[in-house]
């Protein structure tokens, strides 16, 4: 197969949702699709314990957050599938956030019986931001949840992006009949746990359906599907490439139901990868020659070998283990030997690999996050990974002062892999990290002592809202504990605001004064 062939027929996409909304259900299904386990419920090491048997760091097994889950891959049908797994939760991190800078699609569930909650709309911003096509899966029809109109309507409203709804359903929880697919042009039948029984539109006048046409929930479904032909928004595969639009897909991944047609339409018109901007211009995914960024670095997986594994999204050409390449940020070349392939079970060598693919390289501490490895002669390196705006702040210090040296070597090294993010009180210089979530702080921690010798005492400020300032003079006068000025490593400065309540009280009193935020989405 040619590169052309085996980049077109590559999805790969992260799951994004607010925990409990049923990610890990729905990841279960497709990997029975994928044949990757053959009953549901082996995944979540979270209650089950499944992976207490095997050697990440320490953290990682009390946590029960499991490596090899967060890469899957697996061949559907013409495609072959990648899904990235965002954690959440408190194990919600930067990673999380990076995890999104490798994708190409994005899948977004949302749980019918909430509607739109606090962590998609943290991760849908990512995606607005870099312009990923997002498919929604409402999940839990089984349930009695929020209106059809609602739901539209919350995610129009409150994501401000256009819906399109693939299907609706007919009912929900006790009443629910199934799904009108109105790509497929064809009626899904809920059985309960039953198989589905799936109906072309035109054979829906029998007899032996007459029972359930005749239900007021699927008359009351038709005439909102009438609605939706007049009065909603047209399909626009351009829109949904481009992230201003968001197919919707109503079903439950518990029952399961509706999941196989979402993942034929998803894995249908989902995108393969696309060329990716270099400081030398837009790198096709069909060049032959490889290339790649590394988005995560996973350390200490294995306590007994102290290494580490940096994740490396191939952008280009062909990958084949033992290949050199060189690392652009220095011009080094390295041999890229041990290299790991994460499937949902174990950790397999990987031989080759296509643009889209995700590949764990043996890191032999050499990587950073966002560094660019390449083939050949070529030389130039992809766009810089965004920083993401911290809300958990907390000062650090060392518990043993005469440690100061190992301190200051280990904070600057993980700083610089982009662990935890750092800041400076704006007078007495004193530290204070940074991070998106809880986690950061247990791995920073656990590393300080690990990895550097040194015991640190972390005192949290609280969540804080940061906000740049553009200026490059600051009347220091302005600020106090509450609304904490602290320069970033590039000595920028930001304020640290309390609350939203602060934050808004300084905006109204010092309105001279340009605040930015980093996360806004235009
Ligand atoms: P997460 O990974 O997004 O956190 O969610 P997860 O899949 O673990 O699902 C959260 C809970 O919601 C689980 O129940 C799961 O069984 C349930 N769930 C997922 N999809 C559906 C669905 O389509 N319908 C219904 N009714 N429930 C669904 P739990 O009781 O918290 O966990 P468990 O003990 O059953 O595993």
């Amino acid at each position: 197969m040619s590169i052309h062939d085996e980049v077109t027929r590559r999805r790969t996409f992260a799951i994004i949702s607010h925990p409990d909304a049923g990610k890990t259900t729905l990841t279960e299904r497709l990997l029975l699709f994928g044949n990757l386990i053959r009953s549901a419920g082996t995944v979540k090491g979270k209650k089950t314990g499944k992976y207490a048997t095997s050697d990440w760091m320490e953290i990682e097994k009390q946590r029960g957050i499991s490596v090899t889950s967060s890469v899957m891959n697996f061949p559907y049908n013409d495609y072959q599938v990648n899904i990235l797994d965002t954690p959440g939760h408190e194990d919600f991190s930067e990673d999380t956030y990076r995890t999104l800078t490798a994708v190409d699609s994005v899948v977004m569930i949302i749980d019918a019986t909430k509607g739109i909650e606090a962590q998609t709309i943290k991760l849908f911003k990512v995606c607005r931001m870099r312009g990923i096509p997002i498919f929604t899966f409402i999940n839990k029809l089984d349930r009695e949840g929020k209106e059809p109109f609602e739901l539209m309507e919350e995610i129009e409203q409150v994501l401000d992006i256009e819906t399109y709804p693939m299907n609706w359903p007919a009912g929900m929880g006790k009443r629910f009949l199934g799904i009108f697919d109105r790509y497929g042009e064809q009626f899904i039948k809920y059985n309960g746990n039953e198989e589905e029984t799936v109906i072309p539109y035109a054979e829906l006048d029998s007899p032996d359906y007459r029972e359930m046409t005749e239900h007021a929930s699927f008359s009351t479904a038709q005439e909102e599907l009438e609605l939706l032909d007049e009065a909603g928004d047209d399909f626009s595969r351009e829109a949904v490439l481009k992230g201003k639009q968001t197919p919707v897909f109503f079903g439950s991944a518990l029952a399961p139901f509706g999941v196989q047609t979402f993942f034929d339409t998803f894995v249908s018109m989902a995108p393969a990868p696309t060329p990716r901007k270099s400081t030398e211009g837009v790198v096709s995914p069909d060049n032959p020659d490889f290339s790649g960024f590394i988005f995560k670095i996973q350390a200490n997986m294995n306590p007994a070998h102290r290494d580490r594994v940096a994740f490396l999204r191939v952008c280009s050409g062909k990958f084949e283990r033992g290949m050199t390449v060189k690392l652009a940020r220095t011009g080094k070349t390295i041999k890229l030997a041990q290299t790991q392939q994460f499937v949902a079970s174990s950790r397999d060598t990987v031989e080759e690999a296509f643009a889209g693919d995700i590949i764990g390289v043996y890191d032999p501490n050499a990587y950073r996050i966002g560094d660019t490895l390449i083939e050949g002669k070529g030389d130039f390196e992809y766009a810089e990974l965004p920083q993401f705006p911290p809300e958990l702040f907390k000062k650090v210090t060392a518990k043993n002062v005469m440690k100061s040296k190992q301190f200051k070597k280990g904070i600057d090294q993980l700083v610089q892999e982009g662990a935890i993010q750092l800041f400076k009180h704006f007078r007495s210089e004193s530290y204070i990290l940074g991070a998106v979530g809880e986690l950061q702080y247990d791995v920073f921690k656990y590393r300080m002592k690990n990895e550097y010798n040194v015991e640190v005492m972390l005192e949290s400020i609280g969540e804080r809202i940061p906000r740049w300032l553009t200026a490059d003079k600051v009347d220091e006068s302005l600020f106090d504990e509450r609304n904490l000025l602290v320069r970033d490593r590039e000595d920028n400065y930001l304020v640290l605001f309390k609350n939203e309540f602060s934050l808004r009280w300084f905006k109204d009193n010092h309105p001279d004064v340009e605040l930015i935020d980093l996360f806004e989405v235009n």
